[in-house]
């Protein structure tokens, strides 16, 4: 199949991505694309494939059919060998922290570094301390992962996939199981780092805020397919009812958010 035409400064291009797990379609034809220093929110019901997709673009799972360029080139085809260049560019935080139990929070965060590159034990816990400043968890280097909140955990492991300074994060579920103050805080660092080290990410959220807050793109994923992609103003506006659906059973079920003059804000306190 000839390669669709790159766009410059495209990071990602997903082309017709299929999957199935045993009798049952997740994933039935998916086309996304995003540039340099772009964020992209993929939002979707439980169980709609997101985690699926994400995996499929990390590289960690492959598709039944399909393309994934990821820096113009189509992993699909790939060994697990030539896989590595590309997980080197890339950052993920899981769903599940997925931290190495035995390890403590300096290793396990230090573990990429140690793993791909050749930074000297001093940059290594200089590169730590910063990265856990940044999470708001300074001075936990010590610590094991049993003795962390399942929030905490969450925030090492954003810590450990920004270890490299990756070009591509893609985040499965960031601001999940935080407290409304950490959940803020998570979202303005994926926010600031797009901003400042034109970081790209795939995010994949529940947290409509958040989505709306740090997006260019809003994708949404349902019975197999991104029935809508719009700027996070359009995708308000969306004329797909499941769209719609969506954001107000969220404003119904979960959030204290609401819709004023097109602008969303929140009902305790600013916007
Ligand atoms: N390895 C697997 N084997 C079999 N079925 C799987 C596997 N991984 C995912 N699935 C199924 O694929 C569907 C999509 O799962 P996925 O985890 O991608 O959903 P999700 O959108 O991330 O959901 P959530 O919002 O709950 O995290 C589910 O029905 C799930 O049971
Ligand atoms: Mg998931």
């Amino acid at each position: 199949m000839p390669e669709p035409m790159m766009e410059r400064s495209e990071i990602l291009r997903i082309h017709g991505i299929h999957k199935t797990f045993s009798a049952h379609q997740v994933l039935s034809g998916i086309d996304l694309s995003l540039r340099a220093c772009e964020t992209v929110a993929i939002l979707g019901g439980s169980g709609s494939g997101k985690t699926t997709l994400l995996k499929l673009i990390a590289g960690l799972s492959r598709p039944d059919r399909g393309q994934i360029f990821l820096f113009g080139k189509d992993i699909i085809p790939l060994s697990e060998q030539e896989l590595l260049p590309f997980r080197k560019r890339m950052g993920v935080v899981f769903q599940g922290a997925a931290l190495f139990d035995s390890l403590t929070v300096l290793e396990n965060i230090a573990f990429p570094l140690r793993l791909h590159t050749r930074t000297s034990e001093r940059e290594i816990r200089t590169r730590v301390a910063a990265l856990l400043a940044q999470v708001g968890l300074p001075g936990i280097g010590e610590q094991y992962p049993a003795g962390l909140s399942g929030g905490m955990k969450k925030r090492v492991g954003i810590a450990r996939a920004l270890a490299r300074e990756p070009e591509l994060v893609l985040f499965d579920e960031p601001t999940a199981g935080l407290d409304p103050k950490n959940a803020r805080m998570i979202c303005d660092l994926i926010a600031e780092l797009r901003r400042t080290v034109c970081e790209t990410s795939v995010v994949v959220t529940h947290d409509l805020q958040c989505a709306f807050a740090i997006s260019d793109q809003i994708a949404f994923l349902d019975q197999g397919k991104i029935i809508e992609v719009a700027t996070p103003e359009n995708f308000r506006r969306s004329s797909r009812p499941e769209v719609q659906m969506f954001l107000e059973g969220a404003f119904d079920q979960h959030t204290p958010m609401r819709l004023a003059e097109g602008r969303l804000t929140w009902n305790n306190g600013p916007a």
